[in-house]
């Protein structure tokens, strides 16, 4: 908990570099027929390497819209965004493409596997758009599944899998391409206790590899872990302090 002391969302962060994740007035609303929802409204965010950041809030806070952004998988109406030095701001889609297949290793609320393939192909398939030869990216790819503890299970697909084990392909899935910034929409929401305690282990021993994580969460007991925990309010981010 040694982070959570001394940096703040604006970032003050003492002895570390530049920080992985910069965003700032961050706002997106939507639009559905004459109904107009403002989901943020001014996020401002930093986020230091090697940080854990897990981010609480009601359903519909709007979490997810802010980790989509994050990901590079949806753009604010408005708000800069800095990932490791380089500003994503006016990037084109294909730019915005590179930088997430480089950057970010992304965790879905809905996992998102490929179904009716194995979850050896499910994991090696972010390193198709890498020049990379096919037995490198099963090589890799079976390793990530072994670090998550399923070498036992390459070949199965999804629906030969319990839903902690498919949560597991996912992450494998998000790590195998060794990104900077590792973002996890409720990465235990589907899980029972024990394959979320066992998410979780595998969770601690990332920022010590120089991972830097951006995790939602529902469960004050997961974000806990975190080294820092912020709440999504009235579309703004807030400390949350606990105790
Ligand atoms: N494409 C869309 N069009 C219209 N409204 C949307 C769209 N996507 C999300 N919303 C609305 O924006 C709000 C925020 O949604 P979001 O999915 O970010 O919430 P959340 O905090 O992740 O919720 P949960 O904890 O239930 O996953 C919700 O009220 C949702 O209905
Ligand atoms: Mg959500």
């Amino acid at each position: 908990m040694s982070i959570s002391s001394s940096s703040l969302i604006t970032g003050e962060s003492s002895n570390r570099s530049d920080p992985i994740v910069s965003i700032s007035g961050i706002t997106k609303s939507y639009q559905t027929g004459p109904i107009r929802l403002e989901v943020l409204k001014g996020v401002d965010l930093e986020v230091a390497s090697g940080e854990w950041v897990a981010i609480l809030g009601p359903s519909g806070s709007g979490k997810s819209t802010l980790l989509n952004i994050l990901g590079l998988l949806d753009r604010p109406d408005s708000g800069s965004y800095i990932i490791n030095g380089t500003s994503v701001t006016d990037l084109n889609d294909n730019q915005r493409a590179q930088a997430r297949n480089r950057d970010i290793g992304f965790i879905f609320q809905r996992f998102n596997l490929l179904p009716r393939v194995s979850a050896l192909h499910n994991v090696e398939t972010p390193l198709i758009y890498r020049s990379m030869s096919r037995s490198e990216r099963h090589e890799r790819a079976a390793a990530a599944l072994d670090a998550v503890g399923l070498s036992d299970r390459v070949t199965h697909d999804p629906s030969e899998l319990s839903g902690g084990q498919i949560q597991r392909v996912a992450i494998a899935r998000a790590l195998v391409t060794n990104p900077t910034l590792l973002l996890a929409d409720e990465p235990t929401g589907n899980l029972d206790a024990k394959s979320g305690r066992e998410v979780m282990e595998l969770f601690k021993t990332l920022p010590q590899e120089g991972r830097t994580i951006i995790m939602i969460t529902h469960d004050s007991d997961i974000a806990a872990l975190a080294h820092r925990q912020l709440k999504l309010n009235d579309g703004r981010l807030e400390r949350l302090d606990i105790g």
